[in-house]
């Protein structure tokens, strides 16, 4: 098969995604999304704070149900998963990098790092200790998250995601508390390893030189779904 003729093949698509939270005063924080992510597609999300960012992300995680519009994963309707199947979904298929990242404060970095590939069956001491590596913790794995600075807990979520080779990477932030320089040397390290193993990745970022490295960029205005160019 010609793969660079072939067109590229759907794997998760968003047909009018709302999400409202309930309350006192609802919150529309999703208007009618549309959007379709492609095998080993790399975007980046950009938009003011509050605008539905960490929302989007977490429909698409199947952390949290839209309230309207069907959500596919490779043309099957999300709807209709188990609870085992969204277990599945997200142990195998997502690697995903919270804005506050969410390390196990009971758990060393490196524990933290190999738990999710344990949980898999297959561990990858080789990518997880060059990953290491490259992003300068190799030192700190045996300190608890509150040992080590804001940065290091971040880039150890960031080799967390990768290490676990998922389909789809969710980076809310993922820099958020590093440097530039740091900063991108770490989107590199996520952009290799999209490349190598065919994993998409949605990035959201406020760094225009991170989104830059992305091959789409999309921008979200009160919950609506914009083009970014
Ligand atoms: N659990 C919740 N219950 C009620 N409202 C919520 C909840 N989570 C988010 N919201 C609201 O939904 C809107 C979108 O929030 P979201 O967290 O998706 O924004 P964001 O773009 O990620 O912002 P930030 O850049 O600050 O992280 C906001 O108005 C927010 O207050
Ligand atoms: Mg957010």
């Amino acid at each position: 098969m010609n793969y660079a003729n072939s067109t590229p093949q759907s794997f998760i698509k968003l047909e009018k995604i709302s999400k409202t939270y309930p309350g006192i005063v609802p919150v529309t924080a999703l208007k009618e999304i549309n959007l379709t992510i492609t095998i080993g597609e790399r975007l980046a999300l950009l938009g003011k704070s509050g605008s539905g960012k960490s929302t989007l992300l977490n429909l698409l995680a199947l952390i949290d149900k839209p309230s309207r519009g069907q959500l596919l994963i490779d043309n099957r309707n999300s709807t209709g998963f188990s609870e085992k199947d969204a277990t599945r979904y997200r142990r195998r298929d997502i690697g995903f990098i919270f804005q506050f990242f969410n390390l196990l404060p009971t758990l060393t970095l490196r524990e933290n790092i190999t738990l999710p590939m344990e949980l898999l069956g297959h561990k990858d001491d080789a990518l997880m200790s060059s990953l290491c590596r490259e992003a300068g913790i190799e030192n700190q794995l045996d300190r608890y998250p509150e040992e080590v600075s804001g940065g290091e807990q971040q880039r150890a979520a960031v080799i967390r995601a990768l290490v676990k080779k998922p389909r789809l990477i969710l980076a809310d932030e993922p820099t958020g508390n590093l440097d530039l320089e740091t900063g991108l040397h770490i989107v590199g390290l996520m952009n290799e390893i999209c490349k190598t193993f065919g994993t998409a990745l949605v990035m959201v970022t406020h760094s225009r030189e991170a989104a830059d490295t992305c091959g789409r960029r999309l921008k979200i205005v009160d919950g609506c779904l914009f083009p970014d160019d």
